[in-house]
């Protein structure tokens, strides 16, 4: 991932938290409110942590993280559960059985970027395509999905997809993402 040294760097920095997209996380609970003591979140593409570390402050000691990403953390806690995995490697249903339904599914995932627009844009929609599935099979019905994609031609049917499963969606682009990234969050609550 590369290194935007900007205010929102410092602030993490400062704040405790490995990575500044903490900030895309706090400006969406800012606005949605979603994020609730207790709940066990489930966090696709976690590393190096802080989306975690954050969830994990707001779920508290009866809540659970699960964590999973191809890298390793850069945090821990007794409230989190960290599998170095690939998500499409996890079979969810046995493995995390004991955390099922997630009130929260979460995915900052982004592909490994070429550079190559169309391509690192199809991979971001197939990882959030991948991530909505996971929403739709192991979400409470009240449940919330935040998810990231990068903007492209097949971004509408992601959206439209998204409308279809859940009542409401709502597209995000937090000031901490940068302005020049294509980058977008998709929110949705309460399935249909
Ligand atoms: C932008 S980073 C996440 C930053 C994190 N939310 C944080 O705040 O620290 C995207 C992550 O997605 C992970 N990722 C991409 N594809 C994945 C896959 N198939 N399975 C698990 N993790 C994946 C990458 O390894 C990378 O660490």
């Amino acid at each position: 991932m590369k290194e935007i040294k900007d205010h929102y760097f410092f602030k993490a920095k400062k704040e405790g938290y490995p990575a500044r997209s903490v900030y895309k996380l706090i400006e969406a609970q800012n606005r949605f409110k979603f994020l609730k003591k207790g709940q066990h979140i489930l966090d696709l593409g976690a590393a190096p942590g802080s989306w975690t570390k954050f969830a994990a402050k707001v779920v508290g000691e009866k809540g659970k993280v699960i964590a999973i990403d191809l890298h390793k953390l850069k945090v821990g806690g007794e409230n989190i559960l960290f599998l170095k995995k690939d998500i499409y490697e996890i079979d969810f249903e046995n493995d995390l059985r004991e955390y099922l339904p997630f009130d929260v599914i979460l995915s900052d995932m982004a592909p490994k970027t070429t550079g190559r627009k169309d391509r690192d844009h199809y991979l971001s929609i197939e990882l959030a395509n991948m991530a909505l599935e996971l929403a739709t099979k192991f979400l409470t019905k009240d449940g919330a999905f935040y998810c990231k994609a990068f903007d492209g031609e097949d971004f509408p049917e992601l959206r439209k997809k998204a409308q279809s499963l859940f009542k409401t969606v709502k597209i995000f682009k937090p000031k901490s993402s940068r302005a020049e990234s294509v980058e977008k969050f998709l929110f949705c609550k309460t399935k249909k």
